[in-house]
């Protein structure tokens, strides 16, 4: 496994690669690794001839009040748990290289950008956007690959493959858990041990909204009573950003599910921000 920490340099290597025919498999994260993390390391590992995970904590997508400072991190461990995997190249770039002086452009996607997480992080999908589309140029994959936990992330980053023609394929792989349902996220490290256990009520809480959607619950009113009652149950939520059922293409609030819907929720718990999201899908005539 190759270390890379200059942006031009993982240009060069990549188009070698490229032009040797090869194909090229990207998988960007900001480290503190996980079995959610390496799920998609796998997966580039398996559709492509060469895989490039890059580990970078984006400052732009942290908010003023956010944890960009004490955002874990862990690159000894990281390395470890990719030279295990046998990728072929980690891409560590530090700030002075991705944003150097002068650096002055934006990448902006309208309206799925406002909506969800966006509506409370101002900004951050913008800082997403800008250091995803950099990677894009930077490594040119044939194919990218995002996590399902992260679901406006990758709806916003398919948008942006869309609609700037990049001709990458976005692979959105499944949500990895805990034994006991709780999300696999870099941010659960944060938790005590009293607000852990409190965690598991996210996809307690989704599980049943999908088992309400199931049983013939489609008014959305009606499941956001039932979410918002389970969540109540817990006394450490502080504070819930959202919980409700979405478009998955829009991220619009629905009002009636039909087809495919997101049952989709953002709390605090302590100090800590959570999220998580489950599809569920009711047949169209119903
Ligand atoms: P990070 O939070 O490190 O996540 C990197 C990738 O891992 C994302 O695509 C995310 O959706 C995926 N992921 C996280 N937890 C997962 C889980 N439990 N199961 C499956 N996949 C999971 O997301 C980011 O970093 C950044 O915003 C980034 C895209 C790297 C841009 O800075």
């Amino acid at each position: 496994m190759e270390t890379i920490r200059i942006p031009r340099v993982l240009q060069d290597a990549a188009r070698t690669h490229r032009r040797q025919g090869k194909s090229v498999g990207l998988v960007p994260t900001m480290g503190a690794l996980h079995e959610g993390h390496m799920s998609l390391v796998r997966m580039a590992r398996r559709e492509n001839d060469i895989t490039v995970a890059s580990i970078y904590v984006n400052p732009k997508q942290f908010g003023p009040s956010e944890d960009l400072s004490k955002y874990p991190r862990d690159l000894e461990a990281d390395l470890a748990k990719l030279e295990k995997e046998d990728i072929n190249i980690v891409f560590l770039p530090d700030d002075s290289l991705m944003y150097p002086a002068g650096f002055s452009t934006r990448v902006e996607v309208e309206a799925l950008s406002d909506r969800l997480c966006g509506a409370f992080r101002p900004r951050h999908f913008s800082g997403v956007a800008t250091v995803v589309t950099k990677l894009f140029n930077i490594v040119s994959p044939l194919r990218a690959y995002f996590g399902q936990k992260d679901f406006q992330q990758a709806v916003i980053i398919k948008r942006i493959v869309k609609d700037l023609d990049m001709g990458i394929d976005v692979a959105v792989c499944p949500t990895i858990r805990e034994p006991d349902g709780l999300a696999m996220s870099s941010r659960n490290r944060y938790l005590s041990e009293e607000e852990r256990a409190a965690a598991t009520i996210i996809y307690r809480c989704l599980s049943e909204a999908a088992g309400a959607v199931k049983s013939g619950i489609i008014q959305v009113d009606t499941l956001k009573k039932v979410m918002r009652e389970k969540l109540m149950t817990e006394p450490l939520v502080s504070k819930v950003d959202y919980c409700s059922a979405y478009d998955p293409e829009r991220l619009e609030e629905l009002e009636q599910i039909k087809g495919e819907a997101l049952l989709a929720i953002a709390l605090t718990i302590g100090a800590t921000r959570l999220i998580d999201n489950l599809l569920v899908s009711v047949p169209s005539s119903t």
